[in-house]
């Protein structure tokens, strides 16, 4: 048991998909996994473990911002033993070439929160996604013809409600694709403990055009990005670290 999370050892797999939604856990819970087991209800914030294609699989709801993500992920790290965990979630576009219903693989993500700032003493570290799961969710993304994919920057970002929604425009001309709420923690931390990260996000809306996705294809879209996270959990594998041989004259 810790503190968010009332599991008892050994009740979470070592791949765990992290949605914000409680209640997408477990619609991801019913809809992909077989045997599906409800672990926690601690404040409502459900997770479940089952299975998929044979593989043991969690996935727990984080809620939303990186506050709130940063409890679930320390935890399921420190005193489960998690060692892959792919967010799946929304986001929204920041660009004209990104449009809803497409797939954002998050190579890093920009943040405005303070919470790196304060972990490394005001230096600004580079949050990015584990090389070995990005290259097999892309693999993976790639190999769907409906899905149109896209691998860049996200920003995380602390306000839904920006105060100065002129700032992400500026990110959007330096490449960034589409703000969520997460990432940033997630990739932090995990690197902080050797585990690997990776955040696949459907585009919900969009700041540029103000297009929206109805529920339907949000579910739709949805779908195909837990296919491509579970796909790239599992296709992938930790990377040794390379060895050199120095060869002398
Ligand atoms: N802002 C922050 N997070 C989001 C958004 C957004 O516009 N859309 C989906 N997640």
């Amino acid at each position: 048991m810790s503190t968010h999370i009332g599991a008892p050892e050994g009740a979470i797999a070592p791949v765990v998909l992290l949605p914000g939604d409680p209640m997408r856990a477990k619609w991801i819970a019913e809809t992909f996994l077989t045997d599906a087991t409800c672990y926690n209800e601690v404040r409502g914030m459900y997770g479940f473990t089952g299975t998929w294609n044979g593989r043991r699989v969690s996935v727990q709801g984080t809620g939303m911002g990186q506050p709130s993500a940063a409890i679930y992920i320390t935890e399921l790290i420190e005193h489960y033993g998690a060692s892959t965990l792919v967010r799946v979630g929304s986001c929204g576009s920041m660009v004209e070439d990104v449009q809803i219903r497409d797939v954002v693989l998050a190579s890093g993500a920009c943040t405005d929160s303070a919470m790196n700032r304060l972990r490394f003493s005001g230096l600004d570290y580079a949050p990015v996604a584990d090389f070995s799961l990005l290259r097999a969710a892309a693999d993976a993304a790639d190999a769907m013809a409906e899905v149109r994919s896209h691998v860049g920057l996200i920003y995380s970002s602390d306000s839904f409600y920006p105060a100065r929604p002129e700032l992400p425009k500026r990110l959007a001309d330096y490449g960034v694709l589409g703000v969520e709420m997460e990432a940033s923690a997630l990739y932090t931390i995990a690197a902080g403990h050797g585990a690997r990260a990776l955040a696949v996000c459907t585009v919900s809306d969009h700041l540029v055009t103000g297009a929206e996705t109805t529920s339907a294809e949000r579910e739709q879209s949805f779908s195909a990005m837990i296919e491509i996270g579970l796909s790239a959990a599992f296709a992938s594998q930790h990377q040794a670290p390379p060895t050199f041989s120095v060869s002398g004259s």
